[in-house]
């Protein structure tokens, strides 16, 4: 009975009571959201710690028990070229760590010197077979970088020496500032192997011209880079310089040259490293001026004039005249074609001394010219 009236009395209050209730269960309301957040924050700072710790801290607070404190407490870390290419750094960032160079010459461990094969293309290396063959037999002493367009999705087969080789890659057109960009690029992430010694800058339509021991010998034994560098006085040479970019570059260190150089690391840091010309060729060097054709000849030749031999060793044929060099296809692939192009500028310096090996590359190749490369490659090419 009393509970009954309890019941109806508090039916009756109901109202009023809930009114009255409505403070104090906003404020529980309120405290329980506080408490969720604080746990969240808590768990997400936890990971966070947790996070930056392993990557930066940790190392040299952690006990020996964790493998990976061997591995980046000892030499290796600085020798031992990254496992994979791909990382996360800008190119800002790629280029400042690129640029590091050890003051004492003497390596404290055996590096046995390599040529990086930095292959720019848009997509496809068409001719990758006859590169296969042209490198078989010969790991340790090459490494491969690739920078295709970044919508490019290669397909090659964990298998070959392709696989996996391709750098973080932008947008880069023919002409203009980007392509430098992509260069310095490659150049940049084939310098993170310190035992890169020679970096060859190549085509999708690049071929070799000897075997891998010549070529090899060849860019070890040079003491300088292979770098293109005269001074055209005609209009596509001089005529392209802008008076803007004095005082840094006058316009008798004008240089031209052609794009595919094979420099040494000391050179190849030279280049990445450059903050002084960059700005200057990037503003006042525009698509008319052909920025790939200028920029590091005319810069190396006013820093390291005496480390360039002036010349490139890739053989190109410009005689068909035109913007564009010819490109051989299937039909033009002959013995006797072949055995022109090898004793085709068979006079140049090599050393300071005259020397009858003067290209070791060639360029430009279709793909249709693979088959018959394939088959000729090993009688006079001397490899495959
Ligand atoms: C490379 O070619 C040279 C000259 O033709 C030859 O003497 C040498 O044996 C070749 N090397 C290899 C590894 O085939
Ligand atoms: C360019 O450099 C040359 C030689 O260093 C000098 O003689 C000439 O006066 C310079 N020209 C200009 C426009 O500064
Ligand atoms: C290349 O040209 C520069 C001038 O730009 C010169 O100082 C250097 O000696 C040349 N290199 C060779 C190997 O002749």
């Amino acid at each position: 009975m009393q509970s009954r009236v309890s019941s109806l009395e508090e039916g009756k209050d109901a109202t009023a009571r809930s009114q009255s209730r409505v403070f104090p269960l906003t404020l529980l309301k309120f405290f329980a959201l506080f408490l969720f957040l604080g746990l969240g924050f808590s768990v997400i700072s936890m990971y966070m710690t947790r996070y930056f710790t392993v990557h930066n801290v940790v190392p040299t607070t952690r006990t020996s028990f964790e493998p990976c404190v061997h591995e980046l407490n000892n030499l290796d870390r600085w020798i031992k070229p990254p496992s994979s290419l791909i990382h996360t750094m800008n190119d800002e960032e790629l280029l400042w760590r690129a640029s590091f160079v050890p003051r004492v010459k003497n390596y404290p461990f055996r590096r046995v010197p390599k040529v990086a094969f930095m292959f720019l293309s848009k997509g496809p290396l068409p001719l990758y077979p006859l590169w296969e063959r042209f490198f078989e037999g010969h790991e340790g002493l090459y490494s491969i970088y690739v920078h295709s367009l970044p919508s490019y999705r290669p397909t090659f087969m964990p298998t070959s020496i392709f696989y996996q080789r391709q750098i973080p890659s932008q947008v880069s057109e023919w002409g203009r500032m980007s392509m430098c960009e992509a260069e310095r690029r490659l150049l940049a992430n084939a310098l993170l192997d310190i035992s890169n010694e020679w970096f060859v800058l190549l085509s999708e339509s690049c071929i070799p011209l000897y075997n891998f021991t010549i070529i090899y010998t060849y860019l070890m034994k040079s003491r300088y880079s292979f770098v293109g560098a005269f001074d055209d006085p005609g209009p596509y040479g001089r005529g392209r310089y802008n008076e803007n970019m004095a005082p840094e570059v006058n316009i008798t260190q004008w240089r031209k040259g052609s794009q595919w150089f094979a420099s040494n690391r000391k050179v190849a840091v030279n280049i990445v490293e450059d903050v002084k010309y960059y700005p200057k060729f990037f503003e006042f060097c525009q698509p008319h001026c052909y920025v790939d054709e200028h920029y590091f000849p005319t810069m190396l030749s006013i820093e390291v004039p005496h480390l360039l031999a002036n010349r490139s060793i890739t053989w190109v044929d410009w005689s068909r005249g035109g913007a564009h060099p010819a490109t051989f296809g299937e039909a033009d692939i002959t013995e006797a074609f072949l055995k022109k192009i090898l004793e085709d500028g068979s006079d140049c310096l090599y050393n300071d001394q005259p020397s009858s090996l003067c290209f070791v590359f060639a360029r430009k190749f279709a793909p249709s010219a693979l088959e018959p490369l394939l088959e000729f490659a090993p009688k006079l090419l001397g490899f495959g």
